[in-house]
C-alpha cells in the first residue's frame, strides 16, 4: 500500500449526511484504488475512478464475475455466518457467473422481461402508486422512502412474477425483513420458499408472467435455476429502483426550482434521471469482480487474483462528473455508468426507468406543494450490506382526499394471456387493494 493509512472500511458506518465526502476521504488517502475491509478482517478494493471501472469490466479475460474464484472463501477463511455471504457468495445466477453459463442465464431474463406489455408496466405502476399515496395523501406529511419509494418496485415485481395475495404478502414480509436485517436467514429462506411454490404453480398453471416465461424459455432452466434467476432479479430491481425514485425526487425536491405547480412530463422527468444517474447513482459499491491473476496498479501496489474488487458505480460517476464539469453542462449525455458496464449491464434499463419516471410524476401530480419536511442538510445515507443506502426522505404537502375506488380496481387488469396460458393476470391484479392495505399496515407495525 503507498500510503501508511489503513484500509477504509465499508461496514460499520453511523449513518452520515454525505457519502461522498466518505469516499472523497478514501481518494485522498489511497487513490481512486482503494484497498478496503468489507467486514471484519476481510479484506477487497474499492474501484472509484470512471476510466478503470469501464474498462475492468469490460476485460473479461482478467476480470471474473464468479465468486468461487475469492481466495478468502474458498479457503475458509470467511466465516459461514458472515454478513457478506448473501451479496458475495457463488450463486446460480447471471451476475455471479461468466462466460457461455453467463449467457445462457442473461438470456433467459432478458426474454423474460422483453415479454412485458410496455403498457401494462405503465398502467400497473401508476394504479400501484395512486393506492399507495391514496394510503398518506389526506395526512399532509409521509415518509415517502418506506411508504413509496420502496413499496412501489416491490408491488410492481410481485405482479409481474405472477405471486398471488398470499404470496405476495409472505413475500414482501421476508423482503422487507431483509432489509432491516430481521432474522436475515429466516426472511431468505421465506422467500425462496415462495418463489419455489410460484414455480410449482406455473408449471400446474402457466400464466402471463414472468416466472412462466423463464419456465418454459428453451434454455430449458432446472426450477432451482429459475428460482435463482428470479431472486436475481427482485434484488437487482428492488433496492436500486427505490433507491432511483427517492434520488429523483431528492433532486426535485432540493432543486433550485423546487417542485414547481405543473405536472411534469414524462421527457423532463427522463433529463432529470439522467442528471440523478450521473450525480447520485444508486448502487455505490456493488457487484464485484475477481482478478483471476495478480493485477500490478500504476503506483506499485498489488491486487491479488481473487481478491473481491467493488466496483464503485456512484463513487465514479460523481467524482467523473465534478472533475468534468464544464464539459458535463455542454450537452447532456448517458455515459454514466449507473447501470454499469461490460456483459453484466443492467439488462432492465427501460423497465427501471419507467417505474421510476411514473413513480415521480404520480407524486408531484397527486400532492401539490410538496417540500421536504427537514433541511437537506439533516439527510443521511447508511451503508448497509457494502451499499450506501438513503435513511428516510419526510415530507409535508397540502392534504388530498384519496381517490374515489371505483369496483376496476378489483377487477383482472386486461390484458392477452400468452396462447396456452390457463391463467391470466386475475390473481396478482385482483389483490391489488388487500396487498397494498397489508403493505401499509405492516409499514405501521400493526
Ligand atoms: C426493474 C428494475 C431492474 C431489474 C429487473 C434489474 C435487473 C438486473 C439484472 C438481472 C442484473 C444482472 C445482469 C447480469 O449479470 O447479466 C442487473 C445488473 C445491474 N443493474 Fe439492474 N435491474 C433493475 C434496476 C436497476 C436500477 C434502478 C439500477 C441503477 C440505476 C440498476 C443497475 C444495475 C447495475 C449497476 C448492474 C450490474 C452491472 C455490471 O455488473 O456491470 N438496475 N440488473
Amino acid at each position: 500500500m503507498s500510503s501508511g493509512c489503513p484500509r477504509a472500511a465499508l461496514h460499520q458506518s453511523e449513518p452520515h449526511p454525505d457519502p461522498y465526502s466518505v469516499y472523497a476521504r478514501m481518494r485522498a488517502d489511497h487513490g481512486p484504488v482503494v484497498p478496503v475491509e468489507l467486514g471484519s478482517g476481510v479484506h477487497g478494493w474499492l474501484v472509484t475512478d470512471y476510466a478503470t471501472l469501464i474498462s475492468w469490466s469490460r476485460d473479461t479475460t482478467t476480470f471474473s464475475h464468479d465468486p468461487r474464484l475469492w481466495r478468502d472463501f474458498t479457503e475458509g477463511r470467511v466465516g459461514p455466518d458472515s454478513p457478506l455471504l448473501p451479496m458475495l457468495a457463488p450463486r446460480t445466477s447471471a451476475l455471479y457467473v461468466d462466460g457461455v453459463e453467463h449467457q445462457r442465464y442473461r438470456r433467459v431474463i432478458t426474454d423474460s422481461l422483453g415479454g412485458v406489455d410496455t403498457e401494462h408496466l405503465r398502467r400497473i405502476t401508476g394504479r400501484y402508486a395512486d393506492r399507495l399515496i391514496d394510503e398518506f395523501c389526506a395526512r399532509g406529511r409521509a415518509e415517502l422512502l418506506d411508504e413509496y419509494a420502496r413499496m412501489l418496485p416491490l408491488l410492481v415485481m410481485n405482479d409481474l412474477f405472477g405471486f398471488d395475495e398470499d404470496q405476495g404478502m409472505r413475500f414482501v414480509t421476508a423482503m422487507r425483513n431483509l432489509w432491516l436485517g430481521v432474522d436475515a436467514e429466516r426472511s431468505n429462506a421465506e422467500a425462496e420458499r415462495v418463489l419455489s411454490e410460484v414455480v410449482t404453480a406455473r408449471h400446474r398453471q402457466p400464466g402471463d408472467d414472468l416466472t412462466t416465461r423463464m419456465i418454459r424459455h428453451r434454455a430449458a432452466l432446472s426450477d432451482e435455476e429459475v428460482i435463482m434467476q428470479l431472486l436475481l432479479v427482485t434484488a437487482a430491481a428492488n433496492e436500486p429502483t427505490a433507491n432511483l425514485i427517492d434520488a429523483a425526487l431528492r433532486a426535485v425536491l432540493t432543486g433550485p426550482s423546487g417542485p414547481g405547480t405543473a405536472a411534469p412530463s414524462d421527457a423532463s422527468l427522463t433529463e432529470l434521471l439522467d442528471g440523478v444517474l450521473w450525480r447520485d447513482a444508486p448502487i455505490t459499491n456493488f457487484p464485484a469482480l475477481y482478478p483471476r491473476v495478480d493485477v500490478p496498479l500504476d503506483d506499485g501496489r498489488v491486487i491479488e487474483a481473487g481478491s473481491p474488487v467493488l466496483m464503485a458505480f456512484a463513487a465514479a460517476n460523481h467524482f467523473f462528473a465534478r472533475e468534468n464539469a464544464e464539459r458535463m453542462e455542454e450537452t447532456a449525455n448517458r455515459a454514466h455508468v449507473a447501470w454499469g458496464a461490460g456483459p453484466h449491464r443492467c439488462p432492465a434499463i427501460d423497465e427501471a426507468s419507467t417505474v421510476a419516471i411514473i413513480a415521480v410524476r404520480v407524486l408531484l401530480t397527486r400532492l401539490p406543494g410538496l417540500r421536504l419536511a427537514v433541511p437537506p442538510e439533516q439527510l443521511r445515507w447508511r451503508l448497509s450490506g457494502l451499499s450506501w443506502v438513503p435513511v428516510r426522505l419526510p415530507v409535508e404537502f397540502a392534504p388530498q382526499a384519496p381517490l374515489p375506488h371505483g369496483p376496476e380496481e378489483a377487477a383482472p387488469l386486461p390484458a392477452d394471456p400468452p396462447a396456452g396460458a390457463s391463467e391470466p393476470r386475475q390473481q396478482a391484479s385482483g389483490g391489488l387493494s388487500s396487498l397494498s392495505n397489508f403493505l401499509v399496515r405492516l409499514l405501521r407495525g400493526s
